[in-house]
C-alpha cells in the first residue's frame, strides 16, 4: 500500500492506463500460469502442445488438451484483480492489453480488451477464414471444418505472429498511456513483454504488481510484491477516493 501512496497525488493526472495482464491475473480465479511455481509448462511439454508443428503431428493430443482447459475456464469466475481493472474505466481511459486467453476480463465488465493471444472460445479452420465461437464442450476431436481441413483453437501459439491489427492498437496505446500497470506476467514471452517499453518510451508511470520479480522490474516505477487480487482493489481505491 505504501508504495502506491508515492501515486496519489497523481491518480487526476492519469487520463490513459494500459493495463498490461498475463496468466498471474487469473491464478486467484483457479487458472494455472505457465510458468513458476505451478507453471503448466512444468509437468508438459510445450513443444507438444503449442506449435503449429504438434497440431499438425497429433492434433487430437493438443485438442484434448485444449478441452481440458476449455472446461477450467468456463467455469471460472473473474476475481477482484479482474474487477478492479474494469472499475478503473470510471476514471479514465483504459485499454487492458491481456495475453490471457480466458475472456475473464471481459466478463468482469472492461469493455476494450486486446487479446494478444487469441481467445479459447472461438475455434478457427486451419487453412480457410473459417472462425466460430463455442462456448460448450467438443466431443470427437479433431473437429472439422466445413471445408475439410481440421479447426483448430484460435489462439497464438509459439513461432505464430499476434493478430496483426489486434498487435498495432496495442502498440498505439501502449505508446500514448500516462500510465501502465502490469500486472501477472513473467515478461518473457515476446513481442508482448516489449509493450513496457513503448510506455516508458512516452515517460509513462509503470506499476508492476506480481508476488515474483519479472525480467523487467529494474523498469518500473513501482513494483508491488503481491498478488493482484489483494493489490488491484487497493490501487483503483486511490482513484475512487480522488474521484469522489
Ligand atoms: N497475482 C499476480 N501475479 C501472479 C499471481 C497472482 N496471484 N500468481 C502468479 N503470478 C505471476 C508469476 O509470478 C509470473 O511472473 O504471474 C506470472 C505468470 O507468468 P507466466 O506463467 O509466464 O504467464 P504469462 O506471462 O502470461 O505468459 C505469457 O506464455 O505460454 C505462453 O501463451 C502463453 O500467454 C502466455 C505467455
Amino acid at each position: 500500500m505504501k508504495m502506491f501512496e508515492l501515486i496519489k497525488d497523481q491518480i487526476k493526472n492519469f487520463k490513459k492506463i494500459a493495463v498490461v495482464t498475463g496468466a498471474g491475473i487469473s491464478q486467484e480465479s483457479g487458472i494455472p500460469t505457465f510458468r513458476g511455481k505451478d507453471g503448466l509448462w512444468k509437468n508438459y511439454d510445450v513443444m507438444k502442445l503449442a506449435t503449429i508443428d504438434a497440431f499438425y503431428e497429433n492434433p487430437k493430443l493438443v485438442w484434448e488438451w485444449y478441452n481440458e482447459r476449455r472446461k477450467n475456464i468456463f467455469q471460472a469466475q473473474p476475481n477482484l484483480g479482474h474487477k478492479a481493472i474494469a472499475e478503473l474505466e470510471k476514471y479514465a481511459e483504459v485499454v487492458v492489453l491481456t495475453q490471457n486467453i480466458d475472456g475473464l476480463h471481459q466478463k468482469s465488465g472492461s469493455s476494450k480488451v486486446l487479446e494478444l493471444h487469441g481467445s479459447i472460445v472461438t475455434i478457427k479452420c486451419s487453412v480457410c477464414d473459417y472462425k466460430e465461437e463455442i462456448l460448450t464442450e467438443i466431443s470427437d476431436f479433431p473437429p472439422y471444418c466445413k471445408c475439410g481441413n481440421i479447426l483448430r483453437p484460435d489462439v497464438v501459439w509459439f513461432g505464430e505472429s499476434l493478430p496483426q491489427k489486434v498487435w498495432q492498437n496495442a502498440i498505439v496505446f501502449a505508446s500514448e498511456c500516462d500510465l501502465m500497470i502490469i500486472a501477472g506476467t513473467s515478461l518473457v514471452v515476446s513481442p508482448a513483454n516489449t509493450l513496457p517499453i513503448y510506455a516508458k518510451q512516452n515517460n509513462a508511470t509503470l506499476i508492476e504488481i506480481n508476488p515474483e520479480s519479472t525480467e523487467m522490474s529494474e523498469e518500473m516505477d513501482i513494483i508491488i510484491r503481491n498478488t493482484s487480487a489483494k493489490e488491484l482493489p487497493k490501487l483503483v481505491s486511490l482513484f475512487r477516493t480522488n474521484y469522489d
